[in-house]
Order: C-alpha cells, then structure tokens, then sequence
C-alpha cells in the first residue's frame, strides 16, 4: 500500500480520489500526515503555485505528494481572475463578492467566454509531474443554482444549458475541470510499475 499526500485538508476532494485511485494507493489530507500549515499561493500562475505547494508538502513529509491549484479564466477580461480566483474581491475569499466583482467588471460585454482550468503538480518518487484539466463555457449575467461553490451560478459549461450551481455533483463531473485533471494523475499512477 502507497501513502500519497493530497495536499489539501478538504475531505471531501480526498474522498472523491480514493473512489478512483485503486487499492494499491491511499491518498491522505494534510491533517491525517500530522501536518497544520496554511501554504503559500504566491505566484502568478497556477503551475507555479501548484508546485509550490506540493514541492513544500513534499519536503516536510518525504512522501509522495501532490496539489492542485484551480482558476476562472475569462476572455474579455485578460484572463482575470485566473490564478486569483479565490481572492479575486479581497482576502476574506468570499465566493459573493468575488461573483459581484466579476460580473460587475464584466458588465454588458457580449463576450462571454471563460474556462476552469486545474493544474494538478505531482511528486512522484522526487520527480515532479503536471496534469492539466479545462472546463470550457460562458459567464451568465444572472446567478442560477445553489449547489457547489465558487463561481459554480455564473458557469454554464459548453455542451450544457445548467449553470454548474444547477448540476449534481455528479453531472458537474462529466464536465469538471478538476475530474480531468484528476483522472490524468490517476492514469500515470496506475502506469508505475510499484504499484
Ligand atoms: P482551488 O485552487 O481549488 O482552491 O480554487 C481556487 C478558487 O477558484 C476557488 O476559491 C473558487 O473560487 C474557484 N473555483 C475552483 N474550482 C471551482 C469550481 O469547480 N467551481 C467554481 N469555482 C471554482
């Protein structure tokens, strides 16, 4: 059995990776590896962050270990909030004022377009490793839905007509950004010969 460190304390991104992951490997949150840090975000892109983060986790357990950094990239404003996205309207990290903020700065714009990407930074054996998931879709001017989080009621996901807010998590999965990413680590995984 492999130990390999999410970094992250949500339980519930663990839990979803063990369904999928196999037998042969256990995935863990920062708490259960006896760690209690709150880990930088300082760069400006998300593989840079991502590394950052796995590469600390990393140095502090000796374990395998990997991170995942997410952001909202939208064409008409360059990108923004993209690797801010969590603190996009302040550090409080308040996903209503970062809704407000971005529809405000968006306003009547006809160009709508924006995606989800996740970047997924893998150590593997002291190696590192990145997997990239995209989400493409539109930014709505009006929220829908009160499931997920984030800027889940402004997303409509290509191919659907449901905002991510108004989607189980289930059928959020056959779209997600993080699923993608997340099943790109799973697939090198299974291919390593210790496991
Ligand atoms: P993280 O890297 O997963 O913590 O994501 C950073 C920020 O991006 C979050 O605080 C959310 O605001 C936003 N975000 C990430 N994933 C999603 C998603 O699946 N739906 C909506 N917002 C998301």
């Amino acid at each position: 059995m492999h130990l390999l460190v999410f970094a992250t304390n949500n339980q519930h991104k663990v839990d979803e990776v063990n369904t999928i992951i196999g037998k042969n490997i256990r995935v863990v949150t920062l708490k259960d590896a006896g760690i209690d840090i709150d880990i930088p975000e300082p760069h400006d892109t998300l593989e840079a962050n991502a590394r950052e983060k796995s590469s600390v986790i990393y140095q502090l357990t000796g374990q395998n270990t990997f991170s995942e950094d997410t952001g909202l990239e939208v064409d008409a404003l360059n990108g923004e909030p993209g690797v801010k996205s969590a603190r996009y309207a302040g550090e409080s990290k308040n996903f209503q004022a970062n809704i407000d903020k971005l529809l405000l700065n968006l306003g009547n714009n006809p160009l709508r377009t924006a995606r989800f990407r996740t970047v997924v930074s893998l150590i593997w054996e002291g190696k590192e490793y990145q997997f990239e998931g995209i989400c493409e879709g539109h930014i709505i001017s009006t929220q829908k839905g009160d499931s997920g989080f984030g800027y889940d009621p402004i997303f409509i996901p290509a191919g659907s007509t449901k905002t991510f807010a108004e989607m189980s998590m289930e059928e959020k999965n056959q779209y997600s950004h993080r699923k993608k990413a997340i099943a790109q680590l799973i697939e090198f995984l299974q291919q390593q010969p210790v496991l």
